[in-house]
């Protein structure tokens, strides 16, 4: 367990007392840490619902996508409507990638679930996670436009949580000064390209920095084609439901892998020593049903199928290898990770928040290269906090 800082303890205590929650702060200020020790220290007392925009950002903080918590009850499933029914809290962390529509639509499903339509989102306690300066919607504006969030929004205990715990002071320097101005940004970006040449360092034997782009199909080819390059057996690592039957959709349907395959951990296994979401590591060979990985901090250790992701209504597991191949990710799939080493192509950069979100993945300046330069019109942030 860390230390919280003085404002993680303010957030704390408002969620704790059961206010509307805004989480904001800078990547790496420790917003999702918080919500965490919410849930540890609130679960035997209340129901909640942990939950995240995307399915990366749901399995770093043990929970599910909040559209397999609502889209059931939406489709007017009796079980999940009932399951939203007991609900107390509901946390939803990457919440500036949530729109308008969503914001509505979710308050909508919990008025009719808890019959209670007149409080926001049916009388749940909500607590909202994320930075402004990341990710937006993919379409539509930001649910802070949204009339109702409007009309209930001094409800909201709103914090900025402002110590960066996840990089140092050098590389923060820079990160800072991108929210600043779109100008200033610019600027930063290039004394930290420069800042990354003059430190890069050579990685531990077997490393490569995770290539961090913006599509994923370049992201799919670009693993495929490493991993087809190297020589041995491919193995092959399926996802179940509880109770047995395959996971047949969705991004981890099956993981193939063969030693000498860069992976990321996309699990919190043992937080207190390092082994955690974002440890990277390689894959050194195969034991029974589980996979043996030498990670950078933390060395050998064998992973095994693990839940990764609690789904709908009907509380089902997901079972699977917590890794994830590492040559690349989309920025989209490393939002809300810690990355070891990161190579941060800024050529195909798209939409407001991109570059922050790609270059506040590391700990250090050392841990990064930036690939390519920036297109001169690129715009940082359309958002005001
Ligand atoms: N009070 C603390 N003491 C020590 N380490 C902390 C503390 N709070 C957070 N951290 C660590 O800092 C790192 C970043 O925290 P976290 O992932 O919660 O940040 P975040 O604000 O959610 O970032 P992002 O915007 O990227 O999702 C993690 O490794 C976390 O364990
Ligand atoms: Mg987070």
């Amino acid at each position: 367990m860390y230390i919280l800082s003085e404002e993680q303890e303010d957030v704390l205590r408002d969620m704790v007392s059961n206010k509307h929650t805004i989480i904001h702060g800078c990547g790496g200020s420790g917003k999702s840490l918080v919500v965490k020790q919410f849930y540890e220290k609130e679960k035997e007392n209340r129901v909640i619902k942990t939950t995240a925009m995307t399915g990366t950002a749901a399995c770093l903080i043990g929970g599910q996508t909040i559209h397999s918590l609502i889209y059931p009850a939406k489709k007017g499933f009796k079980g999940a409507m009932r399951t939203l029914r007991k609900i107390d809290t509901v946390i939803v962390d990457e919440v500036s990638m949530m729109n308008t529509e969503m914001f509505e639509e979710i308050h909508k499903v919990f008025c009719d679930s808890k019959e209670n339509w007149g409080c926001l989102w049916g009388g749940v306690q909500i607590i909202l996670v994320g930075d402004p300066y990341q990710l937006p919607p993919v379409k539509g504006a930001i649910f802070k436009e949204s009339e109702i969030y409007k009309t209930y929004e001094s409800e909201f205990h709103i914090h900025t949580l402002t110590r960066n715990f996840r990089s140092d002071t050098d590389l923060t320097y820079y990160l800072n000064r991108m929210r600043i101005s779109n100008s200033e940004a610019h600027r930063s970006i290039k004394e930290l390209k420069n800042e990354t040449e003059k430190r890069r360092i050579s990685l531990p034997k077997g490393f490569r920095r995770t290539l961090i782009t913006a599509f994923n199909s370049d992201v799919d080819s670009y693993n495929n084609r490493k991993l087809d390059a190297l020589p041995g057996e491919t193995h092959v690592f399926r996802t179940f439901e509880r109770g047995g039957s395959r996971v047949r959709r969705g991004e981890n349907e099956e993981l193939k892998l063969k030693i000498g395959a860069q992976v990321i951990l996309i699990a919190n296994l043992d937080v207190e020593q390092g082994l955690c979401n974002g440890s990277r590591g390689v894959v050194v060979g195969f034991s029974g049903p589980g996979v043996v990985v030498e990670f950078v901090n933390v060395g050998i250790r064998l992973i095994n199928q693990t839940m990764v992701y609690k789904g709908d209504d009907m509380e089902k597991g997901v079972f699977q290898i917590p890794l994830k191949l590492a040559w690349a990710l989309t920025v989209h799939k490393c939002q809300g990770m810690t990355i070891d080493f990161a190579a941060v192509d800024l050529r195909k950069s798209f939409g407001p928040g991109f570059v922050y979100t790609a270059l506040s993945r590391v700990k250090n300046i050392e841990n990064m290269i930036i690939i390519g330069d920036l297109d001169p019109n690129y715009n940082f942030s359309q958002y005001s906090i």
